[in-house]
C-alpha cells in the first residue's frame, strides 16, 4: 500500500505547470530530450511564428513575472468544512468559502476544472482608498493565516493601495493576474468570465483579460449608467462602470448558447397595451395615440420603442419592409401584387420584388400578417409582432440607477460596495442556464448568491454559487462593527441567509423546491503533516508522535481534503457506514471509500468490497489512515481482500 507523501501529487493541488508541460509533450513530442525540453528545437518547430524582435507588443509591469510564477505553484493548503456555520449541510449544492482567493482558487483547480459557466465578480477598484490583497509569494498561505490573525505575527495588517504608492497600479495587476490565470482554468469551454470595473483600472484590465484569455475571446464590454455622477470630480464626471466579458472559447460559446435576453419592457409593454383596449373597448385611432405616447415615455430610459403598433386584435408590433434585400432582381413568382382589401385594386410591388413567393405571401395573408395602408396607393408591410421577439442582442448600455440600500437594510446587512441584485441579474440571464455553476470570488456582501436564489425562484432553476470571500476586519468605525460584525464573511453570510428566509416567506410553497442553503468551508493549511512542507518541527512532531495527522484536526477536515485532492467536488453525496466497529465514508456512491479509524480489519475491506459490488462505480478507490493497521500483516491481508474484488487503487496517509 503507497503512501502518500509530499512529494505525490496527491498531495497537493493540481500543478499547473507540469499539466501545461503533458500538453506541450503531446503537441510536439520532438522536442523533449530526456524529459527536457530543447528549446531550440522547439523555436525551429514553431518557425516564422517566433517573433524574435526586441521590440514587440508587449503589456508588462513590476513583478508580472512574479505574478505568473505565483499562478502557477500549487498550494499546499485544505478547505476545512464548517458544518455549524452552514445552512442545510447535507443537502445544499451551494458553497461559501471563507480564505484568500488565491489560495481557493489554487485549492479548487482539481474539483472544479471546466466546471464554471459563469465567472461573475467585482474586485477592489483599486481607488485609492480600497484594500488590495498583498500576496507573499515565499508562504502565501502562512500570510494569510497571519494577516487574518489565524496565527501570531507582529505588526502585519491589511491595509490600502494608496494612489501616492509608486507601485499602484503595478499592485492591482500583481494581485489580478494570478488569480484571473488560475480563474481561466476553471470555466467550462463554453464559459464566460464577467467583471465590474471603473475607469481606474478598466484599460489594464482589458489588457490582461486580452493576454490570459485571448484578444479574439473578448465578448464586449457593457456600460453600465448609474445615473448619478461622482459630485467630487476635477475633470470628468463619472457617473457609469464597465462590465467587461470574456468568453473561455468564443465559438464554443456562441455555438452552444445565443446570447439574448428577455427584451427589457417587452411584457410590460404587452400589459399596457392590453390595459388600453380593455378601458377603451375596440382598438380605435385614440387607443393608437395612447399607446404611442406611452411608449415615447418608456423609449427615453432606455426601454422597447420600435413596437409602437397595436392591430386590431391588439397585438403590438413594428412594420417592417417586405422589399427584396439583394441587387439583383426577385424571379417572377415575387412580384406578384397584393390586392388592397378594401378598394380591391393592386398595390405597388417594390422595385425589385418581394421577399417572399407568392406562397408565403399568401400565407401571410391569411395569417393577418399583412399591413396596408388607407388605400392601393401605399407599399403594404409586414407586421413583426413583439409577443414573437421578446428576445434580443444584449446592448452595450445598461441603465439602473438605483442602489441597493434599501434592500440591505431590511436584510440586516452593512456594506459599502454592494453591487444591485437586479443588474448582476440581468447580467447573468444571457449566460447561465438552469443547472450551471456561478463563482464569485471577491463575493463581498454576496450579490451574486442572493441574484441566484432570485433567478431560480422565479423560472425552478437549479443554479449553483460558490462564494469565496475574504475574512477582512471591518473597521471599528463602520455601522456594521457597531451592529456586532467583525468580519465581511460575517456580513455575507448573513445576507445570504436574511435573503434566503425572505424568498421562503413570500414563496412557501415554491422554497420546498429551492435550494437556499449553503455549506461553508474555511481555508487552512493541510490536515496532514507530512502534505504540509511548512508544518513546523516536522521532525520533532513526527518523532513525539507516529500519528501523521495534526492535532485539533477532525476526521472530516481529512475527508474533504482528500475528496479535494483527489479531484471530487465538494458537494458530491457523502455516506457514512459502520463496518466492524469502523468508520467508513462513501464519497460520491463507491466513487472512493475513505477510513481514517485505527481499527481497520479484513472485515473492514470485506465491508467495503460488498458495497463497491452493490454500487458498482464506474472507478473505485480507497484510502486508509497509514497507521490504521494493527500490524503489517493485517495490512497486507486487507490489500489482498480488496485486490480480490478488483480494487487496486489503494493509498494511505
Ligand atoms: C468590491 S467588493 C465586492 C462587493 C460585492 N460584489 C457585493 O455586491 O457585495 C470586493 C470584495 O473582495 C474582497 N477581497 C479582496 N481581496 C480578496 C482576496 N484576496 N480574497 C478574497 N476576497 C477578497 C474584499 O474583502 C471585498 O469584500
Amino acid at each position: 500500500m503507497q503512501q502518500i507523501t509530499q512529494t505525490d501529487p496527491l498531495s497537493h493541488s493540481a500543478n499547473i505547470v507540469d499539466q501545461n508541460i503533458a500538453q506541450l509533450k503531446q503537441l510536439f513530442p520532438e522536442v523533449f530530450k530526456e524529459g527536457k525540453i530543447d528549446f531550440e528545437e522547439l523555436q525551429a518547430t514553431l518557425g516564422e511564428h517566433i517573433d524574435l524582435e526586441n521590440e514587440r507588443f508587449n503589456f508588462t509591469w513590476n513583478g508580472k513575472s512574479q505574478a505568473r510564477r505565483e499562478a502557477q505553484k500549487p498550494s499546499t493548503g485544505t478547505l476545512r468544512p464548517c458544518p455549524e456555520e452552514s445552512v442545510d449541510w447535507d443537502n445544499t449544492q451551494n458553497l461559501y468559502i471563507e480564505g484568500d482567493n488565491l489560495e481557493v482558487l489554487k485549492i479548487l483547480q482539481k474539483s472544479y476544472h471546466q466546471k464554471v459557466k459563469m465567472i461573475y465578480i467585482d474586485p477592489p477598484y483599486n481607488t485609492g482608498k480600497d484594500f488590495v490583497y498583498k500576496d507573499n509569494y515565499k508562504d502565501n498561505l502562512s500570510n494569510y493565516l497571519e494577516l487574518t490573525g489565524q496565527k501570531d505575527a507582529d505588526g502585519k495588517k491589511l491595509s490600502t493601495n494608496s494612489d501616492a504608492s509608486g507601485r499602484y497600479h503595478s499592485n492591482w495587476l500583481n494581485m489580478m493576474y494570478p488569480r484571473l490565470k488560475l480563474a481561466r482554468n476553471l470555466l467550462k469551454d463554453d464559459g464566460i468570465i464577467s467583471i465590474h470595473i471603473d475607469e481606474h483600472e478598466y484599460s489594464n484590465l482589458e489588457k490582461i483579460l486580452n493576454e490570459i484569455f485571448g484578444e479574439e475571446n473578448n465578448i464586449g464590454t457593457i456600460i453600465w449608467d448609474k445615473r448619478n455622477p461622482k459630485g467630487d470630480a476635477k475633470g470628468i464626471a463619472y457617473q457609469h462602470e464597465q462590465i467587461v466579458f470574456f468568453a473561455k472559447n468564443k465559438n464554443l460559446f456562441s455555438s452552444k448558447n445565443d446570447f439574448k435576453r428577455p427584451k427589457e419592457n417587452a411584457l410590460k409593454i404587452i400589459q399596457k397595451a392590453k390595459k388600453i383596449i380593455q378601458k377603451e373597448g375596440l382598438v380605435n385611432e385614440n387607443i393608437r395615440k395612447q399607446f404611442k405616447n406611452w411608449l415615447k415615455v418608456q423609449a427615453f430610459s432606455g426601454g422597447e420603442k420600435a413596437y409602437s403598433f397595436i392591430d386590431d386584435n391588439g397585438e403590438v408590433f413594428q412594420s417592417v419592409s417586405m422589399a427584396w434585400p439583394n441587387k439583383k432582381q426577385a424571379p417572377s413568382d415575387y412580384k406578384i401584387p397584393l390586392i388592397h382589401p378594401l378598394t380591391q385594386k393592386k398595390c405597388p410591388v417594390p422595385e425589385k420584388g418581394w421577399r417572399n413567393p407568392s406562397k408565403t405571401m399568401n400565407k401571410l395573408l391569411e395569417d393577418d400578417m399583412i399591413i396596408f395602408g388607407h388605400d392601393e396607393i401605399t407599399q403594404p408591410r409586414k407586421k413583426y409582432l413583439l409577443k414573437e421577439n421578446m428576445y434580443e442582442n444584449v446592448p452595450s448600455l445598461l441603465y439602473y440607477g438605483g442602489s441597493d440600500d434599501k434592500i440591505l437594510k431590511t436584510l440586516d446587512v452593512f456594506f459599502d460596495t454592494p453591487k444591485v441584485v437586479q443588474v448582476a441579474q440581468k447580467i447573468m440571464i444571457p449566460i447561465i442556464n438552469k443547472q450551471d455553476i456561478i463563482l464569485d470570488f471577491f463575493a463581498g456582501s454576496s450579490t451574486t448568491a442572493h441574484a441566484v436564489m432570485e433567478l431560480n425562484k422565479n423560472d425552478n432553476g437549479k443554479r449553483k454559487y460558490i462564494m469565496v470571500q475574504l475574512p477582512e476586519p471591518i473597521n471599528e468605525n463602520h455601522k456594521a462593527y457597531s451592529e456586532g460584525y467583525r468580519f465581511i464573511t460575517e456580513i455575507s453570510k448573513k445576507r445570504i441567509i436574511n435573503a434566503s428566509k425572505k424568498i421562503a416567506e413570500e414563496n412557501p410553497e415554491k422554497a420546498k423546491e429551492l435550494d437556499l442553503g449553503f455549506k461553508v468551508f474555511k481555508l487552512d493549511s493541510s490536515n496532514i503533516k507530512t502534505w504540509d512542507p511548512d508544518a513546523e518541527n516536522l521532525e520533532q512532531e513526527l518523532f513525539d508522535a507516529i500519528d501523521n495527522i495534526k492535532k485539533n484536526r477532525t476526521e472530516k477536515d481529512i475527508l474533504f481534503e482528500i475528496i479535494l485532492k483527489y479531484g471530487i467536488d465538494l458537494t458530491v453525496p457523502i455516506t457514512e457506514h459502520k463496518i466492524d466497529q469502523t468508520n467508513v465514508f462513501n464519497v460520491g456512491l463507491g466513487a472512493l471509500f475513505i477510513c481514517l479509524n485505527d481499527t481497520i480489519t479484513v472485515a473492514v475491506a470485506e465491508g467495503i468490497a460488498s458495497l463497491k459490488e452493490k454500487l458498482d462505480p464506474a472507478m473505485c478507490r480507497v484510502v486508509f489512515k497509514d497507521n490504521g493497521f494493527a500490524d503489517s500483516a493485517i495490512k497486507t491481508n486487507v490489500m489482498q481482500k480488496l485486490k480480490q474484488h478488483g480494487i487496486t487503487e489503494v493509498r494511505s496517509i
